[in-house]
């Protein structure tokens, strides 16, 4: 972000291993137990640019991105971030990230601007410079009227603007964001949005895991898909898609199921609703084809369309856990 009130720390020179000053995961791997949460990640998110992380619940996102920002431990496997390692310079690697948590944890006694400038000197800032951001920063997310309220007031959404707040509050290189847009109303949704694209526009790395999948198609230049914990390649899983998606919905999905099963149609839930179910196939007389067996059949069909975004049609073909 462009802002008069912009914190400097060096960035060191990049080197062959780390030409860039983005993140860097390589075999990152680990597990509770013997839930193996992430299981072989590596992906590069460079600077300048937002990186979406993609996957089905409990594909290891939020256990992931608490590893990039320095909260957990991996049992094996190398991060780097901002041309640092996390193993060896978590320090200097975690000075320059800015970590929103999906829920953000406050206390709840403290104000708005309390909370903000604690974090700005928890970063290294002065006490003078935290305020100043921690005003700047409330004003960015329209929380400036809250400054003197205690956090415990605010709304599910006002919270989630002021966890952005706090991520940005020391004008952070690398900033990791975990489903932002969650209890975000539409405008504030796009305003998050806008503030995402400036922050790579400023040069700053972005990374944010969300499910809002038409959101992140509009603003993200690439995309990490994770599949039971480990990432898929953008390319190969797109190659991989040579038939189209097509959402079913019928008023009886059960019979709708039993009607592709009959004649052999492989399906899938789909994520409009719990009764849409999706079918990959080859074109529209395809389609026509099949709408035509299902009127036939007495199969109750009231909806038939092609699976809209890109995102969307390669999220679907990863392996999520109810499939
Ligand atoms: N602290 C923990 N102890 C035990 N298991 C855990 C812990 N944290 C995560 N897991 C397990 O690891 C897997 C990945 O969880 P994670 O929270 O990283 O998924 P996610 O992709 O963020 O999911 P969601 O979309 O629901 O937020 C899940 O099976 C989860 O149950
Ligand atoms: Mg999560």
């Amino acid at each position: 972000m462009t802002d008069h009130l912009a914190v400097s720390h060096d960035a060191p020179p990049p080197t062959p291993e780390h030409p860039t000053p983005g993140v860097q995961a390589q075999h990152v791997r680990r597990s509770f137990g013997s839930v193996l949460a992430v299981a072989d990640v590596s992906f590069t998110a460079p600077a300048g640019a937002v990186t979406a992380l993609i996957g089905p619940n409990g594909s290891g996102k939020t256990t992931l991105l608490l590893m990039l920002a320095g909260l957990l431990k991996p049992d094996a496997g190398q991060i780097n971030v901002a041309g640092f390692d996390m193993t060896h310079s978590s320090y200097d690697a975690r000075i320059r990230i800015g970590w929103m948590p999906d829920t953000l944890g406050t206390w709840d006694a403290l104000t708005c601007a309390e909370i903000m400038s604690f974090y700005g000197q928890a970063y290294g800032l002065s006490k003078g410079l935290a305020a100043a951001r921690a005003g700047y920063m409330l004003n960015r997310v329209y929380l400036a009227d809250y400054a003197n309220a205690p956090a415990r007031v605010l709304s599910r959404g006002q919270k989630q603007r002021l966890g952005l707040a706090r991520a940005l509050v020391h004008d952070p290189q690398v900033v990791l964001l975990d489903e932002p847009a969650s209890g975000l109303d539409p405008r504030s949704r796009i305003e998050l949005r806008d503030m995402l694209r400036s922050l790579a526009d400023a040069g700053k790395t972005v990374l944010v895991s969300s499910h809002v999948l038409s959101e992140l198609e509009e603003i993200a230049d690439h995309s990490v898909f994770l599949q039971r914990g480990q990432s898929v390649d953008m390319q190969e899983l797109q190659q991989g898609i040579t038939q189209r998606g097509w959402r079913l919905d019928a008023l009886e999905p059960a019979a709708l199921q039993a009607f592709l099963n009959a004649k052999n149609v492989a399906w899938r839930p789909g994520l409009a609703s719990t009764s849409e179910i999706v079918v990959n196939l080859a074109n529209q007389e395809a389609a026509l084809a099949l709408l035509r067996d299902a009127i036939v059949a007495g199969v109750p069909l009231h909806t038939i369309a092609p699976v809209s975004g890109r995102l969307e049609e390669a999220y679907l073909s990863l392996d999520g856990e109810r499939q």
